[in-house]
């Protein structure tokens, strides 16, 4: 049971970093640009691409084609307040598809808004939109391994504290958590077999509960070849 996502993000007008500090943002961005690598004539689609914080920080200005999705009208606002010219549409990102072909499909900070059917859909639509070599990337997931870390206090200093550090713990593996929904790397490798994709994994430098995953299709030259 985890928050109306839709409801809550219609009154956002920010992606709610936990801090206003440039610094921190830049080099945020920065660790996700090094992931997505060169954009220049690439084709990229962003999933819950919110305000567009990170869009200069990406590179995502320099592209061959960009489009961003989200089903927040108060974020996408935002974004064209700063970039009249970008292309963005109101919608469902975990539905999302497309007739078009992509280099880059990817998100930073959304697939914790995902449940697992969510996942497996974007996954399967994702493949669809992907241009031959293509790549997908779930940027900052919650990291189902570091989830007792990052409810409970690694020392019972504040008794008060560490109880409802408990008390969030025990609600989060019971479907109830703030952040929303967290996966581990076996929850990834399962959806990326499910696709025919190879995932690798990244530890995130800026939120350490959290992780970054990249798909790529099989390689086909890997597969046996087919007897004549
Ligand atoms: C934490 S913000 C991150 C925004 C942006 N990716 C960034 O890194 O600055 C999460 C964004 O995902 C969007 N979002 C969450 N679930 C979504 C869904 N199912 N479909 C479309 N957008 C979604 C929210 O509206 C919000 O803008």
């Amino acid at each position: 049971m985890h928050r109306d996502w839709q409801v809550f993000w219609s009154r956002q007008h920010d992606p709610r970093y936990g801090t206003d500090d440039p610094e921190f943002i830049r080099n945020h961005g920065e660790e996700i640009a090094i992931l997505l690598g060169d954009l220049e004539d690439r084709r990229v689609l962003e999933l819950g691409c919110g305000s567009g914080t990170l869009y200069r920080a990406l590179g995502l200005q320099r592209t061959q084609a960009y489009r961003g999705v989200d089903f927040s009208q108060s974020m996408l606002d935002e974004f064209r307040g700063h970039e009249p010219d970008v292309q963005v549409l109101c919608a469902d990102a975990a539905s999302y598809r497309d007739s078009d072909q992509y280099d880059v499909v990817f998100s930073n900070q959304v697939a914790q808004y995902f449940d697992r059917t969510m996942l497996e859909r974007h996954l399967a639509n994702a493949c669809a939109m992907l241009a031959p070599g293509g790549r997908i990337l779930l940027c900052s997931v919650p990291w189902k391994n570091a989830r007792a870390a990052y409810h409970v206090p690694s020392t019972p200093g504040n008794l008060l504290r560490y109880a409802r550090g408990w008390c969030r713990l025990c609600l989060s593996r019971l479907g109830v958590d703030r952040l929303g929904h967290w996966y581990s790397f076996r929850d990834f490798r399962r959806l990326a077999r499910a696709q025919g994709l190879e995932v690798r994994f990244f530890g995130c430098m800026h939120y350490p509960y959290r992780f970054h995953a990249e798909f790529r299709a099989t390689r086909v030259d890997a597969r046996p070849a087919p007897s004549p």
